[in-house]
Formats: structure tokens, sequence, C-alpha cells
């Protein structure tokens, strides 16, 4: 599979941000914008990342209104069942439909520290309950100094595939914590660089055809004035976006990146 051939992804991780009623305007608002737009999913794929409380609204509209955009949670327990008070089971995300869910976002490393082998577990549970786990790792601006920007990126990656199989249906986010809700993003030639080190990563730990199926995303400070020169680059295939995600202008226009973009 080449470039050509894997469908980017434009994903909103809304973070611990809108209730439920704010989640079911967003989406109504996105799709009627998306739709008015002729945006075509199947070219540039969509989904959102709201928070627990908000995705059984979201699943019952998404449904009722046959909507082409998916979802999914911002995290998941390593446990499938059982006395883990506060904790989400894979399973219960499973059963409202959620396509994804996102694993090791750097918020989770950092604030809830959570070292490589918990992100393993939950990509290893995410895919037991038949979730595409997207795994977030990046480096922070400490890293950035001790070692080459593609060091700590990897190492994370090849620590959440320990126990995927090849062939697995899994998402990749590289973003560098420096540029985490800073405004200030990589370069898409920095991108690039530390995206094509973990395509790598994948076939070392897989197998070339799983890294060539892969999708990789970019995340960091991504609006719709950066995002273009993002999707330029041969080894990024999507964006995770924070911020720009809230703002349903801003989040309609990076999906339709295509249409500002001079290729
Ligand atoms: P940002 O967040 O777009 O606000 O930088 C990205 C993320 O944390 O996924």
């Amino acid at each position: 599979m080449t470039e050509a051939q894997r469908t980017p992804l434009i994903a909103g991780n809304w973070k611990m941000n809108f209730d439920h009623l704010q989640a079911i305007a967003f989406v109504q608002k996105l799709a009627w914008m998306l739709g008015d737009a002729k945006h075509d999913f199947d070219d540039v794929e969509v989904a959102v990342f709201p928070p627990f409380t908000d995705l059984r609204s979201v699943q019952t509209l998404v449904q009722a209104d046959k909507l082409p955009i998916a979802y999914g949670g911002q995290d998941l327990s390593t446990h499938a069942l059982g006395a883990y008070t506060g904790e989400i089971s894979g399973r219960f995300l499973k059963k409202l439909d959620c396509t994804y869910c996102i694993v090791g976002h750097s918020e989770r490393r950092y604030r809830h520290v959570e070292s490589d082998e918990t992100v393993a577990a939950k990509t290893k549970a995410a895919l037991e309950a038949e979730l595409v786990p997207l795994i977030c790792v990046g480096e922070t601006a400490k890293d950035l100094e001790r070692h080459e920007p593609s060091a700590v990126p990897a190492n994370q990656l090849r620590g959440a595939l320990l126990d995927v199989k090849p062939g697995t249906d899994f998402v990749v986010a590289y973003e560098p914590v420096w540029a985490i809700g800073s405004g200030a993003p990589a370069t898409p030639e920095q991108a690039q660089n530390v995206a094509s080190v973990l395509r790598r990563v994948i076939a070392q730990s897989l197998d070339e055809e799983t890294a060539a199926k892969t999708r990789i995303l970019y995340g960091g400070s991504v609006k719709p004035d950066n995002i273009v020169g993002f999707m330029k680059c041969p080894d990024i295939d999507g964006a995770l976006v924070g911020t720009a995600s809230l703002d349903v202008d801003a989040f309609a226009s990076i999906v339709r990146y295509k249409k500002h973009a001079t290729y």
C-alpha cells in the first residue's frame, strides 16, 4: 500500500471539553457544514473523540441521522471488567459503536504517569475489544535536549507494539509534547522525519505490509493555515487536532484541507 492508498484521517481530540448537549450541537453543525460543502468522507475520514459522558449522545445522533463521522474514546482501562472504580472498559466503548480509542496521549503519559507498559496494555485492551487503537507518541522539550528527535517516540512506539500482531489495524499519532497546545507546531520537515522513522519501527516490529498500510498522523497546534504543509509529507496521513477541533469552522476547514491546497 502506498501513501496515495492510505485514507487520510482528521481526528478531533476534544479532551475535557463539551458536555453531551454541546457535543450534540457540535456534531450536528459539523455534519451540516461538511455535508453542505459536499465533503467526500471516503476521501478524507473524520473522527471525533468526545469525553466518555458524551459518547452515548454522539452515537444516537450519528446513527439516527446516518452521519459518516467516526468517534472513539480518549482512553480506556487496561482491564476488561471488574473492581476498577472510575475506569472505562473497551467493551463498553465497543458497545457504543466506537471505532477508535486513543491510547498513550501525552496528557495521560505525563499527568497520569502512564508508562510504556501501561500504553502497551491499553493498546492490547483496545484490540481485544475490537477497537482501533490510536497510539500517541512524542518527545518532550527536555527529551530533545538529550536525544535526537525520533529517539523517544520510536521507543514509545516499539513499546506499544510489543503484543501487536502483523496485519493489525491501528493508527499512530506523532505528537511532539512541546507542540501540543503551544501554538508552535513542528515544521512539516521535522514531523516527516520522525514519521518516516516511526514507519520503519512498524516495519521492524511487525512487517513491511503493516507499515505501509498504517496511518501516521501529526498532532500539535494543527490549524487550518498549517494543515496543508503536514498533509504534503509522504509519511503523514492526517492530523490529531486538539484546540482547533473545538471550533467547528476551524475543524471543518482542516478536514477540507484539499480545498485550500495547491498540490
Ligand atoms: P493541540 O492538541 O492541537 O491543541 O496542540 C493536540 C493534542 O493534544 O492531541
